[in-house]
């Protein structure tokens, strides 16, 4: 049994406008200690199927499927016992970390406060705690930079701190939803750094949601591709990234910069994101798609096994993909 094991997972949001689909038919397995990738435009539902997992859905949105947990279905738990599983086995962190920090609340009383509130520590120990976390997180000189507040340090140090944050009750699974999209290519990279090692050291399972296909490459086991909600591929990231198998997968890719390619030759998939609310019968790619076949607008792809623990969902046979 894996870790967390979602099947067919499908959020809703109901609108004045009519029901928003924003993830239709989401199903994925992560094991202990193991990092899988989530990428895809803006948009493409992503962020509300983390929320749908963590219970934190908007109060017009609604999730079906399963959500199992440990073995335990999340989706059917009470807001009492589902808080307590997100207390203590899976955490979230945001791509704004002043979303889970108080900017006027020293860090030291911010970090003591969870630990004493989830593991009955005492302050004292609760603050040592602390320290040792945010040294785990490579904040230099952390006995003494406890004390500071959140609005001190600068927005990459902010962002371990809220990593240390989450990983204080020693989360099993953490949903990192775009946590370096604010940050300049280089605190980026020491970030995801930082996460790997994370996983080393604790053996936290890690869901990292990301628009940037780029910083996937080094940090990932498992990637999947999701637009419109559905998925597009997924597999081992080096194979992603070797042979990827889906017309949307090579236009991602072909937008990222690379050392070895100029700039110029950068190229964007042209074309807007979906509409959730009135998707193609078919792939919801098709309309974007180049090498788009005339069943791709009427039918939809069933994701198929293919090759070792690969799935893709397109009508256009792998070897002509291009
Ligand atoms: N409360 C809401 N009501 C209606 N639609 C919503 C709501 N929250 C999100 N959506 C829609 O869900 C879709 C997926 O959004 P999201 O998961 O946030 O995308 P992303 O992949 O960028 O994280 C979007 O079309 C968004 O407009
Ligand atoms: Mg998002």
């Amino acid at each position: 049994m894996s870790l967390l094991e979602i099947e067919d997972l499908r959020v809703t949001f109901r609108t004045a406008d009519g029901p928003v689909n924003a993830v239709n038919g989401l199903s994925f397995e992560i094991d202990k200690g193991e990092t899988l990738a989530i990428v895809g435009e803006s948009g493409s539902g992503k962020s509300q199927a983390a929320f749908a997992i963590m219970g934190l859905l908007a109060r017009n949105g609604g999730a079906t499927g399963k959500v199992n947990f440990d073995g335990t279905d999340l989706l059917s738990l009470s807001p009492r016992q589902l808080n307590k599983v997100r207390a203590q086995d899976i955490a979230m962190i945001f791509q704004d970390p002043m979303t889970s920090l108080n900017p006027y609340i020293r860090v030291r009383d911010q970090m003591a406060e969870v630990l004493q509130l989830h593991k009955g520590m005492s302050k004292k120990k609760a603050v040592a705690e602390s320290v040792r976390m945010l040294d785990a997180v490579r904040i230099p000189d952390a006995k003494m930079r406890v004390s500071m507040f959140p609005h001190e340090f600068s927005g990459g140090m902010r962002q371990r701190i809220m990593i240390a944050m989450a990983l204080l009750c020693h989360p099993r699974l953490l949903i990192a939803d775009e946590p370096t999209t604010a940050l300049d290519v280089t605190v980026q990279a020491q970030i995801m750094d930082l996460l790997t090692d994370i996983r080393k050291e604790f053996g936290t399972a890690i869901i990292l949601i990301t628009h940037d296909l780029g910083i996937v490459a080094d940090s990932c086991d498992k990637t999947l591709v999701l637009y419109g909600g559905q998925i597009m591929e997924q597999g081992a990231t080096t194979d992603v990234f070797a042979a990827p198998s889906h017309p949307y997968t090579k236009g991602l890719l072909k937008a990222v910069p690379r050392l070895d390619r100029d700039d110029d030759e950068l190229q964007t998939i042209a074309g807007e994101p979906p509409d959730m609310s009135c998707l193609p019968a078919g792939c919801p790619f098709s309309p974007r798609c180049v090498q788009a076949l005339p069943q791709c607008a009427t039918t939809r792809p069933a994701l198929d096994l293919f090759g070792a623990g690969r799935m893709r969902a397109c009508h256009v046979p792998f070897a002509e993909v291009i």
